[in-house]
């Protein structure tokens, strides 16, 4: 049968209208066009004709009534895309997300220096860890999650990566990695406060895994104390830490860097303008 890219297109705009908007069904067409019918960019941005056989078909309903439940079409395809890299991930591991390559971006462009240790703690799929290792070559990079099955996906990530990464299973409130003192400690913790849950999309709640998302509304900053509490003893000096933050704790988790054992703490803002980051240097 004889196909047309605006053709499918147009009908996963429409059968996910209300789920998504029109932008984000459109990059959805564009991922299945890509991965299901062998298309490139330019095929797609010029609408050539192509044939479209049975077995592709049956494939696109299929992805289609997954959309239609939900699933996120990274679950669907089985990997995401993070820096321009495919990720594998899985109901384990959170779906990496644009905001986070604006995180890995500013440790990239703040220490070039390539021989460093790395600490990468709630690493879920690996995508920060790697993504470091992959510019920084010298680099000794360390990976930690409370989730066994979160570390499975980092490590295929990892292998598929062709990158030597040290895994740590752990929980950061119980201990710290058994390592020497890290150069950048890196955290995306969960951020999103209980109480939040009923402004989140069914594609992320249904989906993806609560341990990475969700922080009790009581101490929403938990594991920013903790991992500043380690930072303390265990970065080096002149050593850098990083965090990705809910938009709206940026000051709070300011606040929390004790002034005598850290300089040069920043708020980032991400491509929204919100506050996204904060990173500070110990002294
Ligand atoms: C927001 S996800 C970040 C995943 C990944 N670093 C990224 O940026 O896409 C938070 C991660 O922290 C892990 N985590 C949650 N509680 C933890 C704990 N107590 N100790 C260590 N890791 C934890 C979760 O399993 C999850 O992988």
């Amino acid at each position: 049968m004889i196909l047309k890219p605006k053709i499918i297109e147009a009908r996963i705009i429409s059968e996910t209208e209300g789920i998504y908007d029109k932008a984000e069904s459109r990059s959805i067409a564009g991922l299945i066009l890509e991965e299901v019918f062998n298309l490139d960019q330019n095929s797609i941005f010029l609408n050539r004709a192509f044939d479209g056989d049975d077995y592709r078909e049956i494939r696109l309903n299929e992805i289609v009534e997954r959309l239609k439940r939900n699933e996120p079409i990274q679950h669907i395809l089985g990997f995401g895309w993070f820096m321009g890299r495919k990720f594998n991930v899985s109901r384990d591991a959170l779906i990496p997300r644009q905001e986070t390559e604006e995180l890995v971006d500013l440790i990239l462009s703040e220490n070039p220096e390539k021989r460093l240790r790395i600490l990468d703690i709630g690493t879920g799929s690996g995508c920060i860890a790697i993504c470091l290792a992959l510019v920084l070559t010298d680099a000794e990079v360390h990976a930690s999650d409370i989730s066994s099955s979160a570390l499975e996906i980092a490590k295929q990530n990892a292998k598929l990566n062709d990158i030597d990464l040290h895994f740590h299973q752990g929980d950061i409130f119980l201990s710290f990695p058994d390592i020497e003192a890290p150069d950048i400690i890196i955290c995306n913790p969960p951020y999103i406060g209980n109480s939040e849950k009923a402004d989140i999309h069914r594609n992320v709640l249904d989906y993806e895994p609560d341990l990475a998302l969700f922080v009790n509304d009581n101490d929403p900053l938990i594991f920013y104390r903790k991992v500043i509490g380690w930072a303390e003893v265990k970065l080096n000096k002149g050593g850098r830490i990083y965090f990705e933050i809910n938009e709206s704790k940026g000051e709070d988790v300011n606040k929390l860097f004790n002034r005598n054992l850290f300089n040069e703490i920043r708020v980032v803002k991400d491509i929204n303008n919100k506050d996204r980051v904060i990173r500070a240097t110990k002294v």
